[in-house]
């Protein structure tokens, strides 16, 4: 449990309206009461993504974080259930804007773009357990009951405001985040320094949500819990923008004759409400908010959700600030990523660069792309994505590093008898005196303990790092040991046993480690070991067959199995960036 969280929401909650009102005692009876029930779920979030376009790889990347989070929760069996939402943001001018250019009537549109999302997560085995579409009924009511107790609260104020609009981004903007260029016609026109797309003056009444009362709170949150939002650096720019400006109130609604594709107010018919208040509350959504069946209270709060820095300031103010106001305890961590750019720029449609994940799949194996977007992106710096360097590192690590090394020890021509061989434990004393052996056993049994603490850290890139280090130096043990002259020499028998049995360890370990990366590649080259799926958890890894004296001897499943086939550098032209 997240004591320091805890506390710190009391406290928070305290200064909300209607909590005021309710004793210390009673207070702290209902938190303990719902962390109690909480225990039981692990709760994951990936962003929901607008259905203005199709899907590419920066999408891909942050539900391939979320999965392989949640498969490593599952890895570490602490016995709760896993719930992984995911889904699609479909309010909004942009969306009726692209429902027009499509010629299709929005709901339709929105259908088609949503299946090419969920066929996404399918092809990659994003295993998400809930998928929100804000277009949903069951959203909608919950989006309704949310505004209704924000207004309760009083929290919601009618308005006329006026300022800077980007439809782009569905915010506005002030004139401190606005940059003056050129358009295509030489006109003076704005447009946002963060996205770089233009702005237009809007004047209209509004329904207003009381952010400026949130401040201090925003920041007091940020200041004392540490796992706000990781990595610092992320959490470092929310207070820098909090110290920075005095924040205005938030415009959480538009005229419906502006934007009609959107949920009307609850109890005013002439405003949508606001496309990000709408978005986040998907949250509350597939957490089951207010439906009275008890699962709210297990669900909530979010102990991850996955964001990129582009949408930071709404999850990392706007949305704790909504949560604040309804008296719901924060997500325990908010887990933002960079970009990944393409020629070291970002991706879009316009510049035609967009990377289509679905065709890298077929070249790559949907496996593959995983590997290499968790193997080389990083949370703290945009990467730049490239094919050929793609292509290169898969090649090097998943066919030669592992794939090759399971087809050495596993061949007939090595091992006749198709077995993971148990050892004798004298020549294995033998065998360990030379160096490359004393290295590959102190590598193995330090793995899953720094695997565990980078998985903790999120630090994704660092675990394939360890695992491929182990992975090299089994390599160079099984080159120096030369098993193929071994096998020759019949009084050489046990040794060979030795080298095939270090070296499958080191395989069993490292795939049982990688699960989460590569959950399809990893459950071949186990299955191939016959490797029983009740021992895919980190505490099998802790254990190491060579320290277990009753270790027998494993039969290998016949098959015959080809790990990752070398990508060859023909088949680079079929993934063309386009779309
Ligand atoms: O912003 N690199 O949806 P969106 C890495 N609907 N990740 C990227 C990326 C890139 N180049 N491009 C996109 C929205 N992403 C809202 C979200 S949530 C309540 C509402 C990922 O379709 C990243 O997670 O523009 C980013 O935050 C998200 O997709 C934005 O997707
Ligand atoms: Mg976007």
């Amino acid at each position: 449990m997240n004591t320091g969280l805890m506390l710190f929401n009391k406290t928070l909650l305290g200064g909300c309206a209607g909590f005021s009102r309710i004793s210390n005692s009673v207070r702290r009876k209902a938190i303990v009461a719902v962390d109690e029930k909480k225990k039981n779920t692990f709760f994951i979030t990936t962003p929901i993504y607008y259905v203005n376009a199709d899907p590419h790889i920066g999408h891909l990347y942050s539900s391939v974080i979320a999965d392989c989070i949640a498969r490593w929760h599952l890895l570490c069996d602490k016995g709760t259930e896993i719930k992984f939402s995911t889904g699609t943001d479909e309010h909004g001018s942009k969306i009726q804007q692209a429902s027009n250019a499509n010629a299709l009537s929005p709901i339709h549109y929105c259908d088609k773009i949503a299946e090419s999302y969920r066929n996404l997560a399918e092809c990659f085995n994003i295993n998400y357990t809930d998928f929100t579409r804000t277009t949903d009924a069951n959203h909608i009511k919950t989006l309704k009951k949310f505004w209704n107790v924000l207004q309760k609260k009083n929290y919601i104020y009618s308005a006329d405001y006026e300022g800077w609009y980007c439809v782009s981004d569905e915010t506005f903007l002030t004139s401190s985040q606005l940059k003056e260029v050129e358009d295509n016609n030489g006109k003076k026109i704005y447009i946002s320094q963060e996205s770089g797309h233009p702005v237009e003056w809007t004047k209209e009444t509004n329904y207003l949500f009381k952010l400026s009362e949130f401040q201090e709170e925003l920041i007091r949150w940020l200041q004392k819990n540490e796992v706000a939002v990781r990595p610092r650096k992320f959490q470092k720019i929310l207070l820098d923008l909090l110290s920075r400006e005095k924040l205005p109130d938030l415009s959480v609604s538009r005229p419906s004759s502006r934007v009609s594709w959107g949920v009307t107010v609850p109890s005013d018919k002439s405003q949508t409400i606001y496309v990000w208040l709408d978005a986040l509350v998907n949250y509350l959504t597939a957490a089951e908010y207010k439906t009275n069946n008890g699962k709210f209270e297990e669900n909530w709060p979010p102990d991850i959700q996955v964001i990129g820095k582009d949408i930071l300031k709404f999850h990392g103010i706007y949305w704790p600030a909504f949560l604040m106001a309804a008296d719901l305890e924060l997500p325990r961590t908010l887990l933002c990523h960079s970009h990944w750019t393409v020629g070291l720029e970002k991706m879009s449609k316009s510049k035609g660069n967009i990377v289509d994940p679905i065709k890298r799949s077929e070249v790559f194996t949907a496996d593959g792309l995983r590997y290499y977007l968790l193997r080389v992106g990083v949370a703290h710096s945009d990467g730049n994505y490239n094919d050929s360097k793609a292509i290169r590192v898969l090649n090097a690590e998943l066919a030669d590093t592992l794939g090759n090394l399971l087809n050495r020890c596993t061949a007939t021509v090595l091992n006749p008898n198709q077995e993971f061989p148990k050892l004798n434990r004298e020549v294995l004393e033998e065998v360990k005196k030379l160096d490359v052996a004393k290295t590959l056993i102190e590598n193995v049994e330090k793995l899953p303990f720094i695997c565990e603490a980078h998985y903790n850290e999120f630090k994704i890139y660092k675990v394939v790092d360890a695992v491929i280090a182990t992975l090299h130096s089994a390599n160079l043990f099984f080159e120096t040991m030369k098993p193929w002259e071994l096998k020759k020499l019949p009084e050489e028998k046990e040794t060979l046993d030795v080298v095939l049995h270090l070296t499958m360890e080191t395989l069993r370990v490292s795939g049982i480690l990688l699960l989460p990366v590569i959950p399809h590649l990893s459950s071949k080259l186990l299955s191939k070991l016959n490797i029983p799926e009740i021992s895919h958890n980190l505490e099998s890894v802790k254990t190491f067959s060579w320290n277990n004296s009753d270790f027998n001897s494993i039969k290998l499943l016949p098959e015959k199995v080809m790990l990752f086939r070398r990508i060859l550098l023909e088949n680079k032209p079929k993934m063309k960036i386009s779309q």
